[in-house]
């Protein structure tokens, strides 16, 4: 697959067969995140790849814990919101059962630490694209990175005392019937675009 069709046809999946992925799949798709671009070549995004399932239903009762807890105002962010209203009916898996978790964190006291760790899952996603597996963003352990027991477990996991998390993907085989991730193409209709000549 060329960077273009690459990037043209990833998409997010959201349903996931259990069953793990090769670790040589993993490695390319973590190796691809460790080459991503980052501000002033601080190389400072920390990857913490979580594939033990008790630490994926660990995670997940954190954060359903943690988003019961909050509250939805007029203006809450719309997945957000969803994600608050879902845990509040008990039953909210943010992770989608993936049988992998790719978390990146970054310095705290560093400006380009979303931007180094979005690019670095940009990265990832498209490798994951090209390798026929599924993946998808997933940005609530950013939204609970602050959560003193969701930072209490990942302190466990690795996260380092001047990291937080600012966003996270899963990867796997897809649970559809050929077993390929959805590719079609998404209509954009927002983006706009001015060119100066
Ligand atoms: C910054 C960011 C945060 C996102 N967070 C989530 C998330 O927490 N959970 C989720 O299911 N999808 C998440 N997504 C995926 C978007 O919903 C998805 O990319 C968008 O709807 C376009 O669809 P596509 O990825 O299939 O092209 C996120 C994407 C981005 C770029």
């Amino acid at each position: 697959m060329n960077t273009y069709d690459a990037i043209k046809t990833r998409r997010s999946t959201r349903k996931f067969k259990s069953e793990q992925i090769d670790n040589e799949q993993l490695s390319k798709i973590i190796d691809a995140g460790r080459a991503a671009p980052c501000g002033g070549n601080s190389q400072s995004t920390h990857f913490i790849v979580i594939r033990n399932k008790k630490v994926l239903d660990d995670l997940a009762n954190l954060a359903r814990d943690a988003f019961a807890k909050m509250e939805v105002h007029e203006d809450t962010y719309k997945s957000l919101k969803m994600s608050i209203l879902s845990s509040k009916k008990g039953s909210y898996v943010f992770h989608y059962n993936a049988p992998v978790l790719i978390v990146t964190a970054n310095k705290i006291n560093y400006d380009n630490s979303m931007a180094d760790c979005a690019c670095a899952i940009e990265n990832m996603m498209l490798e994951a694209n090209d390798l026929d597996l599924g993946c998808c963003y997933i940005n609530q352990l950013n939204w609970l990175s602050d959560d003193e027991n969701v930072r209490a477990y990942m302190l466990k996991l690795g996260l380092a005392e001047d990291e937080r998390i600012f966003a996270s993907m899963v990867v796997g085989k897809a649970d559809s019937k050929d077993g390929l991730p959805i590719r079609t193409e998404r209509p954009i209709t927002g983006n706009p675009v001015d060119y100066v000549d």
